[in-house]
């Protein structure tokens, strides 16, 4: 997407520098310091109002918190009515911390260790889905230890005929979910189970889908698989989830998901949901991540040296792909391209330059933006990744270096407020073990 169109659709406020919940990136920068990365609330609510509101009411939504686990921004979905899908222990805990209640927590995700399946069901969270036959039983013996019965649902990975994303997650081979070929046997066996509670499948084929059709080609084979199952166990299921998968534009090409067109589509949809028998009072749900927070942040940084090495100009700032390893392209891109990057402090001013802007680790990796047509360069400038809400400081290699973690800044209304602080060089040796009396004696010289 082109930078000018973003800002105007996101961040209206700004003039010659960026303004992120009507904050500028100055103050901000002067305020929390950079690297940082901002998120702007009046977006996140955005996004969840654009999305309530072309999803039927009868579809459920759960943030998927692995985008974006801040449990501030947690708390904003949740304040709007979400419910909260999470992958891990630690994910349950920042639900938890959020104030979200437990019965709109799912636990969805492979390789649960038997310590998490125990934390979530003594937690009487509301659904757990089994990605395989051997977490099934592992799920129903733990359930039965407890004297409880677990509310299962099955993730299904269905057969060929329903692919898309940029990253598929299933119609193939895959780790995640159970083959549609073999799921009968797992319903039978969940079926069998008194300490299992069948109530429902999910699907989830694949992340940053922009294409309408694709996704409700999706929905449909779900909503296929979910009949035939609802049929073979003589009742109709508790929940059916659709996973997340709604993307953002990131690169020139991508035009936004057309939610008009996903609106319509929806509301056809669901009116041959409500006529079927096979689903009478089965809820639907989805649990997107990327759509929901990725546009609402804005990762800053600041420049720190402007070099030319034989007639190439690099931009050196004080952060790069361990803050943020997608934007720099090396989280999953098999083609590196930019994602929006602009000169926060210059908007109004003419392109001059054409740069590298890059971080500050030893490696050819870490670039944030290759070949950028930039306003004159200069040490001090500020520096914005846009999209930059999901799957960004979570999903980077925040050690690498040993360069402080950066802190997460939510702006609204022209105010600011620190939601994670700044990381410290004394985090790094927090749970250190060590023991060296050589260096120990020698650092007292
Ligand atoms: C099980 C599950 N649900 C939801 C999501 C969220 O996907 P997205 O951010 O593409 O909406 C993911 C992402 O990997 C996932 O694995």
């Amino acid at each position: 997407m082109q930078v000018q169109q973003l800002i105007g659709e996101m961040f209206p406020a700004s003039n010659h520098q960026l303004h992120i919940g009507g904050v500028g990136v100055q103050k901000l920068a002067e305020q929390f310091g950079t690297p940082l990365f901002v998120y702007d609330e009046s977006v996140l609510r955005r996004k969840w109002e654009l999305l309530r509101s072309t999803f039927p009411p009868r579809f459920h939504i759960y943030y998927s918190v692995k985008a974006n686990p801040n449990p501030n921004l947690l708390a904003v979905f949740l304040a709007q009515g979400a419910g909260l899908e999470i992958a891990s222990a630690g994910e349950l805990h920042l639900a938890q911390e959020a104030g979200c209640p437990r019965s709109r927590i799912l636990f969805a995700g492979p390789g649960k260790t038997p310590a998490e399946i125990e934390i979530a069901l003594q937690a009487r969270i509301g659904e757990i889905h089994a990605e395989s036959l051997t977490e099934l039983e592992r799920i129903a013996t733990i359930a039965g230890r407890l004297n409880q019965t677990a509310p299962v649902a099955l993730r299904v990975n269905p057969n060929g005929d329903a692919q898309g994303g940029a990253m598929r997650m299933g119609g193939k081979a895959t780790p995640f979910g159970i083959d549609e070929e073999t799921l009968d046997g797992a319903l039978d066996y969940a079926l069998s189970c008194s300490s299992i509670e069948l109530r429902g499948i999910h699907l989830f084929a694949g992340t940053q889908l922009l294409d309408c059709e694709i996704l409700m080609s999706q929905y449909r084979k779900g909503l296929q698989i979910a009949r035939r199952v609802a049929e073979r166990i003589g009742r109709p299921l508790h929940s059916v989830d659709f996973g997340g998968g709604l993307g953002v534009p990131y690169f020139p090409n991508d035009q936004p998901l057309d939610m008009v067109l996903l609106k319509a589509c929806l509301s056809e949809f669901v009116q041959q949901i409500d006529a079927d028998p096979h689903f009478t009072g089965t809820r639907f749900v989805i649990e997107p991540g990327r759509f929901l927070a990725a546009e609402a942040g804005v990762y800053l940084a600041r420049v720190l040296d402007v070099k030319v090495s034989r007639g190439k100009i690099f931009a050196i700032v004080d952060g790069g792909m361990n803050h943020h390893l997608a934007a720099s392209g090396n989280l999953g891109q098999t083609i590196k391209r930019n994602f929006p990057v602009a000169v926060a402090t210059k908007l109004l001013q003419p392109e001059a330059d054409t740069v590298d802007i890059v971080g500050p680790l030893c490696t050819p990796l870490d670039v944030l933006a290759r070949s950028l047509a930039v306003p004159p360069i200069e040490v001090g400038d500020l520096i914005a990744v846009f999209q930059s809400g999901a799957y960004a400081r979570s999903a980077s290699p925040l050690g690498f270096l040993s360069h402080p973690a950066p802190p997460e800044v939510l702006a609204a209304d022209g105010e600011a407020r620190l939601i994670r602080r700044r990381g410290e060089v004394a985090d790094y040796l927090r749970d250190v073990e060590f023991a060296c009396p050589a260096i120990a004696a020698n650092s007292q010289e």
